[in-house]
């Protein structure tokens, strides 16, 4: 029976799955071959498009003579080890395009690769290509809580409303709407999830155990759109759900008891992904509570999901969140690795360490991990942030692409690139919730399903996907090139008007949003700018520093290690200089400071004003919510800017160039 396609609350927006995405498909006579659970969505997505257009779909076999227009083949690949589950091929000749897969998540995304091609994919010949996803795995880490959290709220760090998945304090007994998220998320390429946050408190605890089945209600809804589901667990959770005196990794019991509690897991969800752990971490329970190492902990979970080919993903966010502020020598940027470099070859097969693309927290500017480039003999994730925690929380216009690009292509060495590197997948915090729109700011959307397009092949040109998607939402109208316009740049310009030259952070303590230039200068977290009369930065060399740029290989490590090579957007991460410092720009760094504070102010202005000029070309409610963002963006935006600016000017007295207002 082929499987309806989920129906979207009054009032939520398709994001880009409007049914419009679909008149090509829907306008046409469409073959399906093959069999299984994704077969039947398939045929459900093409038969609720041909209902909407006109078309006609069938299924295995017509009589002789008939001609399709677009025949979606399970089963009739040739090259299938090329191809596995997830590929497809896909050509036209003689009036026919088709389609070829192995597998029914290859048949489902060779599906939504026509939908994106439009009219194109019926249009002349076509060779034959084929497409395969580079990384197996590629996966959205929902930082949900069952309950609210009384600080965080129900979403840590969510910016879209309540939880997709949880409402007052249990699963949603209607999952219609997360249907239709798996079906936003196969489209995109995404095939896993974890549902809740990795900051696992008491009730969460408990999903493990007693209250699997409500996992298992939302698994099952997913998996027909190729989605898998994996849950964060507490590494407690043997003293905490079991009883048990210890956790220690090494203990009998405790092994025991994860090995059970892990085959109860399978038992009510079969295709289940597997665990998400943040141990040692911000007050999370772990390993090193028994003198055991991260290596221990890591490899008990993957021993219990070993039998059922799950994967313990061990987060690599270990730091010191209790530092002293006096103490420059602790340096929380070199964490990550000193804790896990002299761990690589002790991770199970399957443990996959779970690396932050940056060595602090997702700020806007940050080194790729020097981390992902030191553990050849470990299977790593690499982790994104698509929640815009430190980019403008979803009130702001960032759009993350060109940053994830520059990451995923970067070389630690020069044969391998990030996007090789991350073999145990590409990882992201959610930006989804129960708003609307899904992300609370409309063009938000563009992050996440820009971050699904770059899991699938990460150096792909995020320009393109940009245009994909604004292709897939808002049709193939004269609005595209405003739109690709407003969001282009936008990330550049939320860099100009935060903080400077990777410093990082100036924001509000707790919530993250807006400015505040000493807000963490004097806490424990290890997130410092060391400003003063005289100059700004942190001195991460070996000469002189605290090492971290050691951490590199060459030509990295040297490129890092002085002032007159490093990078100037990177400047201030790595070096303490003084105001009248001249950049590779030649301005100098107070100079650069103001100027780049104007000209974010500005450039939103300029993007406000683009946005309005698309009103009568864009849906009137979207365009009214990202206008009423606009106007929130231009005043915290002038906020940034006169506090940046006031700052500096009152700690240097080095006077603007240009004479312009600074309070
Ligand atoms: C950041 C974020 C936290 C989150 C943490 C993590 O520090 O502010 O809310 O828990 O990252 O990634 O674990």
């Amino acid at each position: 029976m082929p499987l309806p396609v989920p129906v979207l609350p009054e009032g939520v927006d398709p994001a880009w799955l409007p049914p419009a995405a679909f008149r090509a498909v829907g306008g046409r006579r469409t073959l399906i071959r093959g069999s299984g659970p994704l077969a039947e969505t398939v045929h459900g997505e093409v038969a609720e498009a041909c209902l909407r257009f006109g078309g006609r779909v069938v299924r295995d076999t017509e009589p002789e003579g008939v001609a399709h227009d677009l025949v979606l083949d399970l089963g009739g690949a040739d090259d299938p080890e090329l191809l596995g589950e997830e590929g497809f091929t896909c050509a036209r000749e003689g009036g026919t395009t088709t389609v070829t897969a192995i597998g029914g998540r290859g048949l489902l995304y060779g599906l939504f690769h026509v939908v994106r091609l439009g009219e194109a994919a019926f249009t002349g010949e076509r060779a034959r290509e084929t497409h395969h996803p580079a990384l197996a795995l590629r996966m959205l880490d929902h930082w949900d809580n069952v309950a609210a959290h009384p600080v965080m709220g129900q979403v840590e760090r969510g910016y879209a409303g309540g939880s997709l998945f949880w409402e007052d304090g249990r699963a949603r007994r209607d999952l219609e709407r997360v249907r239709a998220y798996g079906r936003l998320l196969a489209a995109c390429g995404i095939n896993a999830l974890a549902v809740n946050n990795v900051n696992v408190h008491e009730t969460e605890a408990h999903l493990l155990t007693d209250r699997i089945g409500e996992v298992a209600a939302i698994a099952d809804v997913l998996r027909p759109y190729g989605v898998r589901t994996h849950l964060s667990v507490s590494f407690a959770a043997p003293v905490v759900l079991g009883g048990l005196p210890t956790a220690d990794p090494l203990d009998e019991t405790v092994r025991g008891w994860w090995a059970k509690a892990t085959g109860a897991v399978y038992e009510a969800i079969p295709d289940f992904g597997g665990y998400v752990v943040k141990a040692d971490s911000e007050g999370q329970p772990g390993p090193f509570a028994y003198g055991r190492s991260h290596a221990d902990g890591a490899n008990l979970l993957a021993a219990a999901l070993e039998p059922y080919g799950g994967t313990v993903h061990w987060r690599a966010f270990v730091y010191d969140h209790c530092q002293d502020w006096r103490d420059r020598t602790t340096d929380r940027a070199r964490a990550a690795y000193d804790h896990f470099v002299p761990l690589d070859g002790a991770f199970a097969a399957d443990a996959v360490l779970q690396v932050k693309h940056g060595p602090i927290d997702f700020q806007v500017r940050e080194p790729v991990s020097p981390l992902i480039g030191a553990m050849p003999g470990t299977r790593l994730a690499v982790e994104l942030q698509v929640t815009q925690e430190y980019t403008g929380q979803q009130r702001h216009v960032c759009w993350l692409g060109p940053m994830w690009s520059e990451v995923l292509r970067f070389r630690h060495r020069p044969e391998s690139s990030v996007g090789d590197l991350a073999r145990g997948g590409l990882i992201a915090v959610s930006n989804a919730g129960d708003d609307p729109f899904w992300t609370g700011h409309p063009l938000a959307q563009a992050n996440l399903y820009t971050f699904g397009r770059l899991a699938w092949r990460p150096d792909a040109d995020p320009g393109g996907i940009l245009d994909e998607w604004i292709r897939l939402t808002f049709g193939p109208g004269p609005e595209a090139a405003g739109l690709h316009a407003v969001l282009d740049g936008s990330w550049r310009t939320y860099e100009k008007y935060t903080a400077p030259l990777g410093v990082g952070f100036m924001v509000q303590p707790g919530h993250h949003y807006g400015p505040s230039v000493d807000g963490y200068e004097y806490s424990p977290w290890g997130t410092y700018h060391f400003a003063d009369r005289d100059g700004i930065g942190v001195d991460r060399s070996v000469a002189t520093g605290t090492g971290y740029a050691g951490q590199y290989a060459k030509p990295w490590a040297e490129l890092y290690e002085s002032p007159d090579t490093c990078p100037d957007e990177l400047l201030l991460f790595f070096h303490h200089v003084s105001y009248g410092h001249t950049l590779h720009s030649g301005k100098t760094v107070i100079q650069h400071i103001y100027d780049t504070h104007f000209e974010g102010v500005e450039e939103v202005e300029e993007a406000r004003e683009a946005w309005d000029s698309l009103a009568g070309l864009v849906d009137p409610v979207r365009h009214a919510r990202v206008a009423e963002r606009y106007e929130e963006q231009l005043r915290c935006a002038r906020e940034w800017r006169d506090q940046i600016n006031s700052y500096f000017l009152r700690k240097s007295g080095v006077p603007d160039e240009r004479g312009r207002r600074i309070y």
